[in-house]
Formats: C-alpha cells, sequence, structure tokens
C-alpha cells in the first residue's frame, strides 16, 4: 500500500481512507480509543478495563514495518476525517510463518465493511512478507462472526476457556506467493 493510502466506497455510501498508521497519529488513535464500547474492548483485548498508556501507545503508533504492520481507516465523509478502524498483524518471532492478526472498528462503523476491508489489505501486506497464515482469537459466544470466518476458509485451532483460536492460510484469499 502507497503511503499516501487508498479510498474505500462502505455500504452505506460513505468512502474512508486506509493507509498505514504513523507515530503522528497518536491523538487520533487515543480519540478513537476512548469512543469504544467497553464490549468492543473486552473484544479486542480480552479485557474492558485494559488502559491505553503512553507505552501502549507508542507500541500501537510506531511500527516497525517488517514484523509489525498497522492500517488505520480515516472517515472522509466527516469533516474532521476521524480515525474510525485499526487492523494490524505482528509476526510470531517462532513461528515466522505466522503472524497475530487484531482489527477494531468503532461501534457505530460496525457491519459496513470495514473490517472485511481491512482483513483483505492486511493480508495483501502480509503476503508481500511472505507470511502464510494469520492468527487470531474470537469470544465463543461470537456465533455469526465465527461462521463467516469459517465460511471465509479460517480453520479452528484450540479453545482456550471463552477464547477460541482461529487461524487463516493466506492461500485462502489468494494472496500467497510460492516461494
Ligand atoms: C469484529 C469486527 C472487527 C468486525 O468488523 P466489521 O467492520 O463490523 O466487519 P464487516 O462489516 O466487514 O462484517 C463482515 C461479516 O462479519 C460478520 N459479523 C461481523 N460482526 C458481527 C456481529 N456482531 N454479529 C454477527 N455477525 C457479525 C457478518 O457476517 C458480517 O457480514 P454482514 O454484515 O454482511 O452480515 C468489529 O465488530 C469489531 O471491531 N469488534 C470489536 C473488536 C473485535 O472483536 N475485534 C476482533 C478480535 S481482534
Amino acid at each position: 500500500m502507497k503511503n499516501t493510502g487508498k479510498i474505500f466506497v462502505l455500504k452505506n455510501g460513505c468512502e474512508i481512507l486506509v493507509r498505514e498508521i504513523r507515530k503522528e497519529d497518536r491523538l487520533l488513535f487515543l480519540t478513537g480509543f476512548k469512543s469504544l464500547s467497553s464490549e468492543s474492548l473486552y473484544h479486542r483485548f480480552n479485557s474492558s478495563s485494559f488502559r491505553l498508556t503512553d507505552k501502549y501507545l507508542d507500541y500501537f503508533t510506531v511500527v516497525d514495518s517488517n514484523s509489525h504492520c498497522a492500517l488505520g481507516a480515516l472517515d472522509l465523509s466527516k469533516e474532521n476525517q476521524p480515525g474510525i478502524a485499526v487492523g494490524r498483524f505482528i509476526r510470531l518471532q517462532q513461528e515466522p510463518d505466522y503472524a497475530e492478526l487484531a482489527i477494531t472498528v468503532l461501534d457505530e462503523y460496525q457491519r459496513l465493511g470495514i473490517g472485511t476491508i481491512l482483513f483483505l489489505e492486511l493480508c495483501r501486506v502480509a503476503q508481500s512478507k511472505n507470511i502464510q497464515f494469520f492468527t487470531f482469537s474470537i469470544h465463543a459466544k461470537r456465533r455469526g462472526l465465527f461462521q463467516f470466518l469459517m465460511q471465509k476458509g479460517a480453520v479452528f485451532k484450540s479453545r482456550m476457556g471463552p477464547q477460541i483460536e482461529l487461524s487463516f492460510p493466506l492461500s485462502e484469499v489468494g494472496v500467497t506467493r510460492k516461494r
């Protein structure tokens, strides 16, 4: 993805810009984080009391692009172009073919296709870094999302308490290059 990003049209007709996250994005990130519901916070961080410390803000916004990729989405239909979603993957040191995936879309923007857009863009970037699989976890009670992911080619890996661990072969979305 170019540094300037790409524009996408959502199911409601609004345009968003998806681009790499930069270290200057701390305020955008913090503002978006503050408007997340406790439910979304719980699903993203496994805790609804997760605190975004300065250290975490650095971690989320100062990105080492070889092992860590972070994309943000901005709402172009609003004058102040707020940050509305973030997707990232981090390569696993022990298993470099795998990267852990996490996507967060602000509550009022969910079900408009942003999660899917970020997922596909992250797949493309991961492919260029020879990553073969994404791994991620979701809460077992999220049946609708689970079914959607399984239909798209996710594979069940394990279950730890209420969390289901899934892996997603990038070949399933037709982006994996042969080595
Ligand atoms: C999970 C999440 C990223 C999905 O983002 P999104 O932008 O809403 O996803 P999409 O609009 O692309 O939805 C794709 C499909 O997933 C399924 N889906 C997504 N959210 C769902 C929900 N709450 N209930 C049932 N199905 C759901 C649907 O099949 C949906 O397609 P549809 O809307 O055409 O029916 C978003 O809900 C979120 O940020 N949640 C909080 C954080 C989180 O759980 N992150 C994932 C773990 S890191």
